[in-house]
């Protein structure tokens, strides 16, 4: 396993349960999706994962990534494992960038970090081709904008490709195609799909069971609990629990009904 979460249980500083008893497993080269519905626990998971959670939230369980225990490890060793080998493409891309520095320099700034011996050309070569694949168009435009004049599914392929720069062994994806159109959309998942026969483990969480058919896995979630989990082919057409079997009911409907 690449990532382990063993018996996680994350409460508000209230005393208030947001996620209980969430344990699961991402294989290398593996994709497995957390569907739910709105305020199910998933985004604090991903934080919960990424060491994002402050004092506000008390953690138990554990957290394994190659079997070392993330939550536990020296600030030094967290920082050369956080942002290169476990990326995060946040849930909200109008808010993840900085809006006082052009788009490019935030690129340069973050590869940096933990790439500093390459050229600049090399850099620019990386992104570009990166860009490129995630469909932008326009890119020298782009790079010299600010946040806020860009649209939302801008932002939202610019997080993506910010986290896929450094080429991370563990991409965790928080609603990252919300904000897409569905032809880009279906490509994207095609690009994530493929980095995965490359060998990066994708946890991709949406609240879209459609969007999670090319995941390998499926875990549903609801109030914080796990409701089940397993084969993507098994929850999608022998789902075994009630909330499931709503889900993917719920998702029948919207295709069939005009609002
Ligand atoms: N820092 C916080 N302080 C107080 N409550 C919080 C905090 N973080 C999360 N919560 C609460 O935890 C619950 C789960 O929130 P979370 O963002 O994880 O949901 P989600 O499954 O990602 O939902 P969505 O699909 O809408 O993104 C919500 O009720 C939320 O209000
Ligand atoms: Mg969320």
């Amino acid at each position: 396993m690449l990532l382990e979460v063993k018996d996680l249980n994350l409460f508000l500083s209230s005393g208030e349960p947001v996620a209980k008893n969430i344990s699961f497993g991402i294989e290398k080269g593996e994709m497995l999706s957390i569907v739910g519905s709105s305020g199910a626990g998933k985004t604090t998971i991903c934080k919960a994962v990424m060491g994002l959670l402050g004092n506000g939230c008390h953690t138990e369980g554990e957290i394994l990534y190659q079997r070392q225990k993330l939550l536990s490890l020296p600030d030094r060793e967290r920082c050369m494992i956080y942002g290169k080998e476990i990326c995060l493409i946040m849930q909200n891309p109008m808010t993840a960038f900085n809006p006082s520095i052009r788009i490019g320099r935030q690129f340069e700034k973050t590869y940096l970090l933990h790439h500093g011996k390459t050229s600049h050309s090399e850099r620019m070569g990386r992104l570009f081709n990166l860009l490129q694949i995630l469909g932008l168009e326009d890119i020298n435009r782009i790079l010299n904008s600010y946040p806020f004049t860009l649209s939302g599914g801008m932002l939202q392929r610019l997080m993506i490709a910010a986290a896929l720069m450094n080429q991370p062994s563990l991409l965790i994806a928080d609603e990252a195609t919300t904000a897409i159109d569905a032809c880009n959309r279906i490509g994207l998942m095609r690009e994530l799909k493929g980095f995965c026969k490359e060998g990066m483990s994708v946890l991709f969480v949406t609240h879209d069971l459609r969007s999670a058919s090319v995941s390998d896995r499926i875990l549903v979630m609801n109030d914080g609990q796990i409701i089940e989990q397993g084969a993507t082919e098994q929850i999608l057409n022998e789902p075994k629990e009630d909330y499931t079997k709503y889900l993917l009911s719920a998702c029948q409907m919207e295709r069939r009904e005009r609002i």
